[in-house]
């Protein structure tokens, strides 16, 4: 049995080492392979998908053109994008794992988030804010949504019924919340931080990176510092790939140390 992720680029993706650990651990006989998909070739690749793949999941730029292609559950039809597909009954479905995946990481590294009310601010409003407020609304979360380009945030608030924070008025609107996630590229290896002072932010609160090289960004440093909990993006991607793994194989696998040692030691 083969499964695999499709990207372009792909040959980076962790995502053999999460499997790799998990066919060991429950015995499953299986390969996970990276799977390059050039753009002009993606439309063709999911509609047809081929039948060596008996799950495969999908990543960046692939994840809309995957969703067009597939039979789409509730939630990958209403963000109209899919990073997990599997066979069933002769048809390709997908679903989008990002998102629960996001809430998962913080259920685990910091459950206290449901009980301090849900007010949260998300800076940024790409695909990836997209996956990660749909998911915190769907938990029950207050969505405050600031980004750069103001246009990409309120089209953002439209679909998910998020509020709009000016990118400028992001620092002083934490004094309204309990958890802040930053979903730009900022912090990323290279790339400049997130402009983000949390000296407004109650004691006690949580944030949350979804970049995870570095696994400590300067804003998680910083939040680490004031004395806040600190969720680093790893946990998505560790437990957005669990849902996959279940579909193909039957398992519902921990995300444990173990597994977390492991990908850390590739960063
Ligand atoms: P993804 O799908 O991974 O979320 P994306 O759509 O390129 O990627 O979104 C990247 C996010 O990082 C956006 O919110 C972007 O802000 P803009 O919408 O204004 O482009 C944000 N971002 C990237 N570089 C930034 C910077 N230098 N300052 C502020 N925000 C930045």
């Amino acid at each position: 049995m083969k499964v695999g992720v499709a990207g372009w680029p792909v040959a980076h993706s962790r995502s053999p080492v999460i499997f790799d650990h998990w066919f060991a651990r429950y015995g499953i006989n299986a390969r996970y392979e990276t799977i390059p998909v050039p753009p002009d070739e993606a439309d063709a690749f999911f509609a047809d998908l081929p039948a060596e793949w008996t799950g495969v999941n999908v990543t960046v730029p692939h994840k809309e053109t995957a969703a067009r292609h597939a039979v789409c559950d509730e939630r990958a039809a209403a963000l109209g994008t899919a990073n997990t597909l599997w066979r069933m009954d002769g048809a390709v479905h997908a679903t989008s794992s990002d998102g629960p995946g996001f809430v998962a990481s913080l259920d685990q590294d910091a459950p206290q988030w449901r009980e301090s009310g849900g007010d949260t601010l998300v800076l940024g409003a790409g695909g990836a804010a997209l996956s990660v407020v749909d998911a915190l609304t769907r938990a029950g979360a207050r969505v405050r949504v600031a980004n750069r380009t103001k246009a990409r945030a309120e089209a953002l608030a439209t679909r998910t019924g998020a509020e709009v924070v000016a990118w400028e008025d992001a620092a002083a609107a934490l004094r309204e919340v309990r958890l802040v996630v930053n979903t730009t590229s900022l912090g990323m290896e290279g790339k400049p931080a997130l402009p983000l002072d949390l000296a407004a932010l109650p004691p006690g609160s949580v944030v949350a990176d979804i970049v995870y090289v570095p696994l400590v960004t300067p804003l998680l440093a910083e939040a680490r510092a004031r004395g806040h909990v600190a969720v680093d993006g790893l946990g998505m991607l560790l437990h957005q790939a669990t849902v996959g793994f279940e579909r193909w194989f039957g398992v519902r696998p921990q995300v444990d140390a173990r597994l977390r040692e492991k990908v850390v030691a590739t960063l």
